[in-house]
């Protein structure tokens, strides 16, 4: 038992404080009560001691892929609590401290080419909202005054404030949302394995770059503020753009004088093996929003990186946060970024999520209820089949079961819509994934064989 770890009746009671107090977002009341809220009260690299004391190995890097670098890391602490110490914040707009103006140059230097200036927020939703503002008001400025329409795309998630949700379509969070901002429009994206119109995933990646044509020319240009897209879409598990889309979409953006702001929340700093999703298909955005690893979860961040004539074409951008650009959490990112630097981790993340492909793919590619192995860098899915004929998804909770069962057995994962997840830690070892892979074969067959699909 270590310090952290509560006796069993003090486990309990928070179990029954947790019921009693906490909100469990996008979580079914009745799989609360069924599994009980997950406590856990200690981590050391990808390694989770839950509140009852049993071990797991954790693959999808606290739940939201931000864990990047793993638990305890003394270095970060220690980096927040001197800044904490000597200067934790000193106020917003025009107020700032050192670490966070040498963040703003370093992540400068980090993003593709054409992007050179940074705003601060505080997550992932507030990146997008600021990340339309700036769109919208640099439009103002530059000769489309009325152009504030944006354009995202089905599946989408960009977040959980008003506007990123306009922009969003997973999780079922938009209906209940519901009307949101006007002047927001969804069009189909490219997918992987299947899509709604059957086609091969090639032609599926062109029919949608030309969608977004047709959608630019339908609400009309001069209306049109900006398309916003995720690099590699997590809708249905780790869903890699099809070479060729990101370059038709940046001409048709072009064309139209539409801005193309790319949403690296998930896929920044390093997760797909490069420090940006769009360094895979030299993609040249307008703006990118980031978050989650950019302090690998140690405190909240989030930022927009953007071409500097859209910031400087603005005589004031109106739009604030109290906490944009908090000294701390910019010593966490610093420290971060100088660990991924020094640790060659970008690399590792190439390298190492390539062996855990294979190895998945070699483990459980042929399993009768699996369709397609996927995945970039650190960022792996198994999209599943009731049919591998006809690639029909499962309707009942099978997926679920596995991650379930996989669950049981030690290993972390998530079930996103047809397929489950793994986003491991940038620092994990191959003893971690070869653990993680061999859980993750026993999960799906035993799952399998008990509802008698093999
Ligand atoms: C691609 C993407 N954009 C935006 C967000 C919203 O970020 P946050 O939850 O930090 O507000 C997320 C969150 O998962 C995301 O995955």
């Amino acid at each position: 038992m270590t310090a952290a770890q509560p006796s069993a009746a003090a486990a309990a009671d928070l179990a029954e404080a947790a019921f009693a107090h906490c909100v469990f977002p996008l979580t079914a009341a009745d799989d609360v009560r069924r599994d009980g809220p997950a406590i856990y009260v200690h981590g050391e690299g990808v390694r989770l001691t839950d509140a009852a004391g049993r071990a797991f190995i954790d693959m999808m890097s606290a739940h939201t892929r931000a864990n990047a670098l793993g638990y305890g890391n003394r270095e970060i602490a220690a980096a927040v609590g001197e800044q904490l110490a000597t200067l934790h914040y000193i106020g917003t707009a025009a107020n700032l401290a050192p670490p966070t103006i040498r963040l703003a140059a370093k992540i400068a230097e980090l993003t593709p080419t054409p992007l050179s200036k940074v705003l601060f927020v505080n997550d992932g939703s507030e990146a997008v909202e600021s990340a339309f503002k700036l769109a919208r008001q640099y439009h103002v400025h530059t000769g489309k005054p009325r152009a504030n329409k944006i354009i995202s795309r089905w599946n989408a998630y960009h977040g959980a404030t008003m506007g990123a949700l306009s922009a969003t379509d997973w999780l079922d969070t938009r209906h209940i949302a519901e009307p949101g901002v006007p002047g927001h429009s969804l069009i189909p994206g490219p997918s992987r394995y299947r899509n709604p119109f059957g086609m091969e995933d090639e032609a599926y990646g062109e029919f949608c770059a030309t969608y977004l044509e047709r959608e630019i020319q339908h609400q009309g240009p001069d209306y049109v503020a900006a398309f916003i897209a995720e690099p590699v879409m997590q809708a249905n598990g780790v869903q890699t753009p099809p070479d060729g889309y990101f370059e038709r979409v940046r001409e048709i953006c072009d064309r139209y004088g539409v801005l193309l702001i790319v949403d690296e929340v998930i896929t920044g700093f390093g997760r797909t093996g490069a420090w940006f999703a769009s360094d895979h298909w030299d993609i040249q955005p307008d703006l990118m929003t980031m978050a989650k690893a950019l302090t690998a979860g140690y405190v909240p961040m989030g930022a927009v990186a953007a071409r500097a004539e859209i910031v400087d074409a603005l005589p004031v951008f109106r739009h604030v946060h109290t906490f944009s650009g908090h000294a701390g959490a910019a010593a966490a990112a610093n420290t971060v970024i100088a660990i991924m630097e020094r640790g060659a981790l970008i690399a590792r993340s190439r390298e190492l999520g390539a062996y855990m492909l294979d190895a998945l793919t070699e483990a459980v590619g042929t399993h009768p209820i699996v369709g397609q192995v996927r995945g970039i860098g650190m960022w792996l899915a198994v999209d599943f089949t009731a049919d591998r004929a006809t690639r029909a998804p499962f309707e009942d909770d099978t997926v679920a079961a596995v991650v379930r069962r996989m669950h049981e057995l030690g290993v972390l994962a998530s079930p996103i819509g047809t397929a489950f997840e793994m986003a491991p830690p940038l620092i994990s070892e191959k003893t971690d994934l070869d653990f993680a892979v061999e859980i993750a074969a026993r999960a799906i067959d035993e799952v399998a064989r008990e509802r008698h699909l093999v």
